[in-house]
């Protein structure tokens, strides 16, 4: 019944999921690398090495350990605040500061709630469970079993989706959008005046929820999915909790553009929950998708292997050297990389607009940030975008996702 109401970009992001289903149920085995013997290593030639070696993912290991550790010693706890409207909560896990010390409770997450609409202490931690239960299964088999929700790798976020009856319902036909935007954030955006030509495609994709009131002429206006890293949500979750009604006001967009999200700490499977409870119609449930096991893996990977390569150029070091540069547990790929992979997978022509770097130009065309997070590293994964456009075949990775084929990209500065 409720399909009759849904916003016509719910439908074709429901089709953009269930093509990426299609891929992450078909996609577990091929993402189990070949791990041969040392001797047959020592073959290798410099290429085959790099994509060996930026196979492992010491990132994605963390956070599964992150998971499992939440699953099985969370607690939830919370407490009247401000006039008995809110609670403050806090999502603790035990310590012990060493082997003979008693332990003690560390908050990983302090959140203030509404006091009516969001469950109590204990069915929350209930469902936070069954989140990152689900969260765990799909990554630990690499990809997602079919059934289990659409673009996501765990049952979790996307339980509302199903509760609205957005699953199962549109088969298996895939759909591919024409023509696509991701629009990053680069400074090299301002005076660029590429407004009008984003607004020209069909499904325009927008990062980490950057400001577009103000800079129409030069990131256009439209957007037909939000795709944010979970800090994002966290953040304007803990900040909007007390200042909008119902909390969670995460849509610069519209409230009915959906946000699609990847799990930087599994933590903030609890926002997504908290948002999802407190989102108020026409919006029930929160439009929010998480992004499939899959996915994470590949660009893990896809990450490293340019970032090795890009270190092996410039200092002729060898690969194994690259994580006297870069901490492996921490060195992630950027939200913009995540979602052009997954509109490579859905697009028949992707464009590519604010990707990329110019003396003199801002880190963000909408923020006077100065610094770059040391744990991306930008310059690789430009080099990424390029090959895309002018060499998609030597992209590693990518090729060995069934189905898969690079669709024409274009980089526009
Ligand atoms: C949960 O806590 C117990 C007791 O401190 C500890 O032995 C165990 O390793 C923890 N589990 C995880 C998965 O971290
Ligand atoms: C372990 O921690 C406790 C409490 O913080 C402290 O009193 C004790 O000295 C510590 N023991 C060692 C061996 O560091
Ligand atoms: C999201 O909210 C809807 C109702 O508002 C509920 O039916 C559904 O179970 C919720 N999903 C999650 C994952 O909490
Ligand atoms: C690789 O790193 C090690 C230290 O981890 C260093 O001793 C060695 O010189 C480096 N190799 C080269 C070729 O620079």
């Amino acid at each position: 019944m409720k399909r009759r109401h849904l916003p016509p970009v719910l439908g074709a992001l429901l089709l953009l999921a269930l093509s990426l289903l299609s891929l992450s149920s078909r996609r577990r085995h091929h993402l189990l690398l070949p791990r041969g013997p040392p001797s047959q290593h020592a073959a290798e030639g410099g290429d085959a090495l790099l994509r060996r070696l930026a196979a492992a993912d010491a990132g994605g290991d963390q956070i599964l350990a992150e998971a499992a550790a939440l699953l099985a010693n969370a607690s939830v706890f919370s407490f009247p605040s401000i006039g008995n409207r809110y609670r403050l909560l806090y999502l603790r896990l035990p310590y012990r500061a060493n082997a003979t010390a008693a332990p003690r409770q560390r908050a990983v997450s302090r959140l203030r709630v509404p006091f009516v609409t969001v469950p109590d202490d204990a069915p929350l931690l209930a469902a936070f469970r069954a989140s990152l239960r689900s969260f765990l299964l799909a990554r630990r088999r690499g990809g997602g079993e079919a059934g289990d929700d659409v673009v996501t790798g765990g049952g979790v976020a996307m339980g509302g989706l199903a509760a609205a009856g957005l699953l199962g319902r549109a088969g298996k036909k895939k759909k591919r959008f024409p023509t696509c935007a991701v629009v990053g954030n680069s400074g090299i955006l301002l005076g660029a005046g590429h407004g009008p030509q984003i607004d020209a495609h069909t499904f325009i994709i927008r990062l980490n929820n950057a400001r577009i009131a103000g800079y129409a002429g030069d990131v256009g206006t439209r957007t037909s999915l939000s795709f944010v890293n979970s800090n994002i949500l966290h953040r304007c979750a803990a900040r909007s909790a007390t200042t909008t009604p119902g909390g969670c006001d995460c849509h610069p967009y519209g409230r009915g553009v959906p946000l699609a999200m990847y799990v930087s700490q599994p933590a903030h499977l609890l926002d997504a929950l908290i948002c999802n409870a407190t989102a108020t119609p026409p919006t029930s449930p929160f439009p929010l998708l998480v992004t499939a096991a899959w996915l994470d893996a590949v660009c893990a990977r896809v990450a490293k292997y340019y970032s090795m390569r890009r270190f092996v150029a410039a200092t002729g070091e060898p690969a194994s050297n690259w994580t006297r540069r870069h901490d492996e547990r921490y060195f992630h790929y950027s939200s913009g990389l995540q979602a052009v992979v997954m509109a490579l997978r859905v697009c028949d022509e992707l464009s590519l607009f604010g990707f990329g770097k110019a003396p003199g130009a801002r880190h963000h065309y909408h923020t006077n940030q100065k610094k770059e997070l040391d744990l991306h590293d930008y310059e690789a994964e430009y080099q990424f975008y390029r090959d895309l456009q002018e060499r998609p075949e030597t992209v590693p990775f990518l090729d060995k996702l069934p189905g898969f084929k690079v669709p024409t990209v274009k980089l526009y500065w």
